[in-house]
């Protein structure tokens, strides 16, 4: 079987390699899924872990195969397998348990153990190759009437775990309606925030480095929230103009811009990072001031990562009722298909070099 790997530690690794055809027995108790990938989406993480700044081979490896954006097909199930058949299509999670106690109820998101297990990132092989073999517990129907953005239910996860989060830890005002969000990045993780905030009605403004018109402002525009450059005015006065924001999301990879939204949240407001921020910048901030602020006006800052499978059936909910209110939009986001694994160079060649991308993805077998 084709897949596509890289070796660890090993910059600019990223190659084709052969993987044994995976068993269905290798899952115990019946309950073996096996699962024909047709299409692999690939985001920063990949560009990272093929920059060797991040990433582990699984036990007995020296590569690791990549990919974590999975969309399937269903083509056998173990003899103890009452939830999926043959011919569903499905999505799966990344992470699997550990050893803490969050990893035991289910949110192995928030684990706390120091070692981690997930597909296409860390000590386990993930889904560029032709299939797979998984448990049940971690693989998600996906209904055919949203199969053509299938690929997009790893990243809807992610949001929709930061938004669940917000409102969640928003609870502690007994009362939260909150009317303004400002959504920092306009990339794949960024529009799908736009979205979810747009499904819940409100007034979103999405900020992004480059000048409008352009297709990831236009794709912003089409879901009622207001697109903002970066390049043609500063932060401070598109948030004069539009905020303060009672919930800010945060999705730039820019922990500078991460930290001068501390100053443009609402009384009570929150603000959710997602930004997986590798490098080693120093950011300067009012600390006195922005401390001040905190305290007075009950303002929360978190950061999220991962997501359990809750979210990834919350994000096929939302993917669907997206499809309602803004027909054909998923697919726009949809911006770079690659044919075959055999093209993974031109695959992480678009990644790398192309701005245009909002979402790259690999079509390994027809739908
Ligand atoms: N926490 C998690 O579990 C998780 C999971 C997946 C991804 N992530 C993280 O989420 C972030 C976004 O991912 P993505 O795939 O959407 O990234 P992406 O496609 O690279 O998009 C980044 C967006 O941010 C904008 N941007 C970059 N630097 C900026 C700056 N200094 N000021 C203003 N805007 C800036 C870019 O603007 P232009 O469009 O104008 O270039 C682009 O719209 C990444 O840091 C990624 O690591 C986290």
């Amino acid at each position: 079987m084709k897949a596509i790997a890289v070796i660890p530690g090993q910059a600019n690794s990223v190659h084709m390699t052969e993987l044994g055809s995976p068993c269905l027995s290798s899952i115990p108790n019946g309950r073996g899924v096996l699962v024909q990938v047709l299409q692999v989406g690939v985001d920063g993480t990949d560009k990272e872990i093929n920059a060797a700044e991040y990433g582990g081979a699984p036990p007995g490896y020296d590569f690791l195969v990549i990919g974590h954006e999975s969309f399937g097909r269903v083509v056998e199930v173990g003899p103890n397998v009452r939830e999926l058949k043959p011919g569903d299509l499905v999505t799966a999670t990344v992470r699997r348990p550990g050893n803490s106690i969050y990893d035991q109820i289910g949110t192995y998101d928030m684990t706390v153990d120091e070692n981690y297990y997930e597909r296409g990132i860390n000590l386990l092989h993930g889904f560029l190759t032709e299939f797979y073999v998984d448990d049940p517990e971690f693989i998600v129907k996906v209904p055919s009437g949203i199969a053509h953005a299938g690929v997009l239910m790893e990243p809807m996860s992610i949001v929709e775990k930061g938004i669940v989060q917000a409102y969640e830890i928003q609870r502690r005002l007994r009362l939260w309606k909150p009317k303004k969000a400002a959504v920092l990045g306009a990339g794949a993780i960024g529009q799908l925030a736009t979205l979810i905030l747009r499904l819940k009605g409100l007034e979103v403004i999405t900020l992004a480095r480059r000048k409008a018109p352009n297709h990831k402002s236009a794709l912003i525009e089409e879901l009622g929230a207001t697109y903002a450059s970066l390049e043609e005015r500063s932060y401070a006065d598109h948030a004069k103009e539009h905020g303060p924001f009672d919930f800010i999301f945060e999705a730039t990879g820019s922990s500078q811009i991460a930290f001068e939204s501390l100053q443009y949240l609402e009384k009570n407001g929150v603000l959710c990072l997602t930004s997986i921020t590798g490098g080693s910048l120093t950011v300067e901030i009012p600390g006195d001031q922005v401390n001040l602020d905190f305290v007075l006006n009950n303002k929360v800052m978190f950061g999220t990562v991962n997501a359990n499978r809750e979210y990834f059936e919350m994000g096929v909910r939302d993917l669907a009722t997206a499809e309602c209110e803004f027909p054909g939009w998923l697919s726009k986001m949809l911006t770079h298909p690659v044919q075959g694994l055999d093209q993974y160079k031109e695959m992480m060649n678009l990644l790398i070099n192309d701005s245009e991308a909002v979402k790259v993805y690999v079509d390994v077998s027809p739908l």
